[in-house]
């Protein structure tokens, strides 16, 4: 049935499979408790889609997930501003911008219930910068830190 399969738990915005490993363990990890809360968004976005719509779960996984971005990126930025990373202010400044859309987004969904753009955002747009943005800035970032003995 197509409801069942909506809040199936196999639905994945991102494969954790697919996701490539960096050279730093502890960026790498983030990533993957990012992906696991994300997944998590993306079935109850699936589940709303299909008529059950649990708003308060949605609201506060969302609220979860800008927080965990807020400590992801901080966590990222500090250390390449503890190695003189010279990288740094791009990579930063696109963790700006992108954690400034995300709240977007999530404050666009509580203000006019638009589950479908909340869905555009999450399932379409997120997944395709993370993915780009892991095996780009992430990776040559990480390879850089781990050669400074940055784990
Ligand atoms: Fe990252
Ligand atoms: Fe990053």
């Amino acid at each position: 049935m197509k409801d069942c399969f909506y809040i199936m738990s196999d639905f994945f915005v991102v494969d954790p499979a697919q996701v490539p490993s960096i050279a730093v363990a502890s960026m790498d990890a983030t990533h993957h408790e990012e992906i696991e809360v994300v997944n998590e968004i993306g079935r109850l976005i699936k589940a709303g889609q299909a008529g059950k719509l649990d708003r308060e779960a949605l609201q506060a996984k969302l609220d979860e997930w800008i927080e965990h971005t807020r400590r992801h990126f901080a966590h990222e930025n500090r250390l390449m501003e503890e190695a003189n990373f010279a990288a740094y202010g791009v990579h930063s400044h696109e963790h700006t911008m992108v954690l400034a859309r995300l709240e977007l987004a999530c404050k666009a969904w509580q203000t006019t219930g638009d589950l479908d753009a909340l869905a555009d955002y999450v399932l379409v747009h997120w997944p395709e910068w993370f993915r780009g943005h892991v095996a780009s800035m992430d990776t040559m970032t990480a390879l850089y830190l781990s050669r400074q003995g940055v784990e």
